[in-house]
């Protein structure tokens, strides 16, 4: 018997092996784009036809190191639509099925929490979470109290080290050679947590996905407030980032009359000006420099904006639902 970990790529004729594979279900932030209440430049523009850009839905990821196996990164409202749109989630072995083996939980954010709900016809759920986010989901938005009268949840803590900073990789069942590193970011707590104005570190995380077969590393952070030194080498191992792109501007809500907030007071590091996003995408050597997480305000929605040809020229793309990296 042949192991696959022991044979090299290409080895034997017809033998292929597997590679990291991760779907965007949702490129957008809370909201969706367009946002059911918002007539922006972009919403309007987008149904009036006179904005070429893509709708996409609220952010979630799907990751497989086999194709079969899937671990859903975030559960967001619009869950049950992006597993309609995205056929291997669902693999048809018996009646009642799925490819969704476990779920992570970045932060306990009402656009990245809420499609648990949707989930419970299914079997046991088992969570990935840190002890913040299982906390804000069992008594601020107990979803965890309410599913444990349909399909139940098994909470799977996700640990930090938050003294030294050197934090322990894990692993999920059912998802073979894929080792996870989990880091404390600076970001947000959501609006109805205890810890909006008391931050955590557990409360919004940034991983690093590796596929211990290939060795190749993606960093995913669709909240990301604040580069600090441990993210910035986190993001500079990389073989490909999938990182905060919510904002163009620190004020473009605010601007255009759509909110009050700031992005950093919604946790969110802007894509342009000298200290952006962008400026740090490009200091990497990164093979794939993606952003998700696209706020509907954001002009680089507009598939012929200035901004988008900013990004572009920077060779960073933009994440849209139902994008495939395979690396
Ligand atoms: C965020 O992650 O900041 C959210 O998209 C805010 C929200 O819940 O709408
Ligand atoms: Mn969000
Ligand atoms: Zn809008």
């Amino acid at each position: 018997q042949v192991s696959q970990a022991g044979i090299a790529r290409g080895a034997l004729p017809g033998f292929v092996m597997t590679l990291m594979r991760i779907i965007v279900l949702g490129a957008s932030a809370g909201g969706g784009f367009p946002q059911w209440n918002c007539n922006c430049r972009n919403c309007a523009g987008y149904r009036a036809g006179t904005v070429r850009a893509l709708a996409r839905t609220q952010s979630s990821i799907a990751v497989s190191t086999n194709g079969l196996d899937w671990l859903l990164i975030n559960a967001s409202p619009d869950i049950l639509t992006q597993i309609r749109a995205t056929p291997a989630l669902q693999p048809g072995r018996a009646t009642r099925d799925t490819g969704i083996a476990a779920v992570l939980l970045m932060d306990a954010q009402v656009d990245h929490v809420t499609g648990l709900m949707m989930l419970r016809e299914g079997g046991r759920l088992r969570v990935h979470c840190t002890a913040s986010v299982w906390e804000d989901l069992t008594e601020r938005l107990p979803l965890t109290r309410v599913l444990a009268h349909y399909c139940g949840t098994d909470w799977q803590p996700i640990t930090l080290d938050t003294e030294a900073g050197l934090q322990r990789p894990f692993e999920v069942a059912g998802i073979h050679h894929l080792r996870i590193t989990p880091f404390p970011l600076s970001s947000k707590a959501p609006p109805y947590s205890p810890r909006r104005l008391e931050p955590d570190p557990g409360d919004n995380i940034g991983i690093l996905l590796e596929d211990t077969h290939t060795g190749r590393k993606t960093f995913y952070a669709p909240g990301l407030g604040v580069i600090e030194p441990h993210i910035a080498t986190a993001m500079a191992g990389a073989d490909c980032v999938l990182v905060d792109g919510t904002f163009w501007t620190e004020d473009e809500m605010v601007r255009s009359g759509l909110s009050s907030k700031l992005a950093h007071e919604m946790g969110h590091l802007p894509l342009s000006g000298d200290a952006g996003m962008l400026a740090f995408l490009n200091t990497l050597d990164a093979r794939r420099k993606i952003v998700i997480h696209i706020n509907n305000s954001n002009p680089i929605l507009d598939d012929d904006s200035a901004e988008r040809a900013e990004l572009t020229r920077y060779g960073v793309e933009v994440a849209y639902d139902g994008m495939e990296i395979e690396l």
